[in-house]
């Protein structure tokens, strides 16, 4: 458990130092007053007792630690939770205040207690298209060694030079059952492109906080263009709270355009681009599906799901997210053949349970398939969930051979996942069912 006492450890590391700006007019008005040079060619920052790096990318700040200063207006807001290392172990705090303050703490505690204190690391980067635009102030504590499987209380905020503190309301997370704990049953939503849709992205995030869950995987697309901070902003502010209290992982969506801003505001494992995780009894594998490099799809992200998936022995279930689908009757988009040819074979020969991206706004669950073949059952086949519904304007389905169930609605998922039986149902932002689906093994 990180203490006041190790974080003095943390702070004496040496920290990531960045030289260069890109692009846009770093030096120019930002928008908060200042009129100083933001370096922004990203770097990484250890956090020892986690035992990973933090990295920002270009456009951000290098990750350091914070100081003792409270700017105008220092309250903490757009908390979010995500996680870089083990979520069973560990949780990331995120939140944003105004750009002068550098004051990044957090006390928390198991069940109703703060007892415990953590310093976390801040950054700022500029959102904007082509580097023009505001500063963004972001705060990241990161606290490891928690305990599985269990309820812990927080506030963030920090306490300025002369002794002025500053702190959020008091929310709440549970963490992740340990991976030896057979009898674990966790709650997962799936939900995605939200872009341009935020009162029903509210909606659903209000219904997902009402049904229960222990984590939200997002297929992508959570805005238009991922540059413009005023849609992140009510991204983020629409769900604040359900996304303060369960942890959010995203998978990259065409409209996210591999933004500053994207990996700026999520915490998530890895490189936050194609990565993978355990979670109770699933295995997780997130995948980026519009890199920066599109070659990468049959090159490294194809390598890393192959040695993903051939490494995975221990978990019941293995499920795929990311954002354009492989099988989908969508109007719009239809299936991906690049994915179907380039990721399907590994599906299938590592017989991969559950893939479930978003992309097309509609709902859609397909047939156990391998191949491009219809199966009679889950034991030899896929089912392929296409999700996109949590607020941009439908699309349109025409089902097709290897549709079991497609509907054009604003809907989302939950999961109940134990070892052997994964259960779903989708539902839409009024509460309504649209389908349910369970598996066993
Ligand atoms: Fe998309």
């Amino acid at each position: 458990m990180r203490t006041s006492r190790s974080i003095h450890a943390l702070l004496a590391l040496g920290l990531a130092t960045t030289a260069a700006c890109v692009g846009g007019t770093p030096g120019g008005d930002d928008g908060t007053g200042d009129d100083d040079t933001l370096v922004t060619d990203g770097g990484r920052y250890t956090v020892a007792d986690c035992g990973y790096d933090i990295v920002t990318v270009a456009g951000a700040e290098a990750p350091a630690p914070g100081a003792d200063v409270l700017g105008a207006s220092p309250a903490p807001y757009q908390v979010h939770l995500g996680f870089a290392g083990d979520p069973a172990t560990s949780m990331a705090i995120v939140w944003r205040t105004d750009a002068d303050t550098t004051a990044t703490s957090v006390r928390f505690g198991e069940g109703t207690a703060l007892d415990q204190t953590a310093s976390g690391v801040t950054f700022r980067y500029i959102a904007g298209v082509g580097g023009v635009g505001d500063v963004v102030r972001m705060h990241e504590a990161h606290l490891c060694g928690l305990s599985p499987d269990t309820a812990y209380s927080y506030q963030v905020g920090g306490v300025g030079d002369g002794g002025t503190e500053s702190w959020s309301t008091t929310y709440t997370f549970r963490t992740a059952p340990a991976t030896t704990d057979a009898s674990a049953e966790v709650r997962i939503a799936f939900v995605g492109d939200s872009r341009g849709g935020y009162d029903v992205w509210a909606d659903l995030a209000h219904e997902i906080e009402s049904r229960g869950a222990d984590l939200i995987l997002f297929s992508g697309d959570a805005v238009t263009v991922g540059q413009v901070q005023d849609e992140w902003d009510t991204f983020f502010t629409a769900a604040e709270d359900l996304l303060a209290t369960v942890p959010i992982i995203s998978a990259h969506g065409n409209h996210d355009l591999n933004s500053v801003n994207y990996y700026s505001q999520f915490v998530m494992p890895g490189d936050e681009s194609s990565f993978s995780f355990d979670y109770g009894p699933a295995h997780m594998v997130v995948l980026n599906d519009t890199p920066l490099q599109a070659s990468d799809i049959e090159g490294k992200i194809r390598t890393f799901l192959s040695q993903d998936l051939a490494a995975n022995t221990g978990r019941p279930w293995t499920i795929v997210n990311h954002h354009r689908p492989i099988w989908s009757s969508g109007t719009r988009h239809g299936s991906d053949q690049t994915l179907l040819q380039q990721w399907g074979p590994l599906i299938d020969q590592y017989h991969v349970d559950l893939v479930v991206a978003g992309h097309d706004h509609i709902y859609e669950r397909t047939k156990p398939m391998n191949a491009d073949q219809v199966q009679a059952t889950t034991a030899t086949g896929t089912v392929y969930v296409v999700s996109g519904g949590a607020g941009a304007s439908l699309y349109g389905t025409e089902p097709d051979y290897f549709t079991d169930n497609a509907e054009s609605s604003h809907s989302g998922i939950i999961a109940q996942v134990r070892a052997g039986q994964l259960q779903y149902e989708a539902f839409r932002p009024d509460g309504s069912s649209v389908d349910t689906m369970t598996m066993t093994k």
